[in-house]
């Protein structure tokens, strides 16, 4: 089953104790993170990271030390030499979301945000403006985001990123969100989509090539516990693991 997690960073936290966790990741990821101007966006990049390596190290058995990501072309990130883990994160406003399956997969979360639609015009495709166009003017913003997180996780889940042309392909949102048809049908006949709602402010997309791996829900986890876990789990990125030889 596809395992997918949501924090939400809006919470009562000490940085005393986002200053530790800082300590469980890579030298050259603290440095990136150090570059941010504004805090929230630290604080997202770093739950992140902590909470893919906690997963990582949980599920493949590996120290937190031996983990080696590696990004390919378009910046999606994986792990080196490990074939069957995937794990996908995305982050916007209060939310942190991260899935992790044997196959490839892409997350996204939106945040719901004023927006022109003719903005709609230049990202999507003309089936899906028209769709949108269609739509009540109460509801457009709402199937505005849908479109938009559900063609990220498509694109993430490929790996290609914004190389994919974003009117290369399209999709239809009916039932409330339950129905997600891709389209072109005959070309994309291996994917499939959910959506969720963690939030009634965000969007959240989920795309994969295993249909019957798909959760019903996702896993809320706090600060607090992620915290708890990764300093009673994890060893902080300096501590290398030192064999007993006499
Ligand atoms: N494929 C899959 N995942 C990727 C990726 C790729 N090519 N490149 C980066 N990622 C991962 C990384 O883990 C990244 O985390 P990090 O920023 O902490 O390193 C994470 O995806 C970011 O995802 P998200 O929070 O959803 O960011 P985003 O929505 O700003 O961007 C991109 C996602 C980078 C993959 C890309 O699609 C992009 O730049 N989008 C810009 C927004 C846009 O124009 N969207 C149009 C939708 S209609
Ligand atoms: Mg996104």
């Amino acid at each position: 089953m596809i395992e997918l997690f949501a924090i939400n960073i809006n919470q009562q936290q000490s940085t005393e104790e986002i200053n530790i966790l800082k300590n469980y990741i890579s030298h050259e990821k603290q440095a990136r993170i150090k570059r941010f101007y504004h805090y929230d966006d630290l604080k997202r990049s770093l739950l992140a990271e902590i909470l893919v390596r906690w997963q990582i190290c949980k599920k493949l058995g590996i120290s937190n030390r031996e983990i080696a990501f590696e990004t390919n072309q378009y910046g999606k990130p994986y792990l080196k030499d490990i074939k069957d883990y995937h794990f996908n994160v995305s982050h916007s406003g209060d939310w942190v979301i991260m899935a992790q399956h044997n196959t490839p997969i892409g997350v996204d979360v939106e945040q719901i945000k004023p927006m022109e639609m003719n903005i709609a015009k230049r990202f999507f495709s003309e089936r899906e403006y028209n769709d949108l166009m269609d739509k009540a003017e109460s509801q457009q913003l709402s199937y505005f985001f849908q479109l938009w997180s559900l063609k990220e996780s498509f694109i993430k889940a490929i790996g290609k990123g914004l190389s994919m042309p974003l009117d290369s392909f399209s999709f239809s949102i009916n039932n409330e969100g339950k129905k997600i048809t891709l389209y072109p049908e005959e070309i994309y006949t291996n994917y499939y989509f959910k959506m969720y709602n963690i939030d009634p402010c965000y969007k959240m997309a989920l795309c994969t090539n295993d249909e019957n791996a798909i959760p019903d829900e996702v896993s809320f986890i706090s600060i607090n516990e992620l915290y708890k876990q990764v300093i009673s789990t994890l060893l902080p990125y300096e501590c290398q693991i030192i064999s007993n030889t006499k």
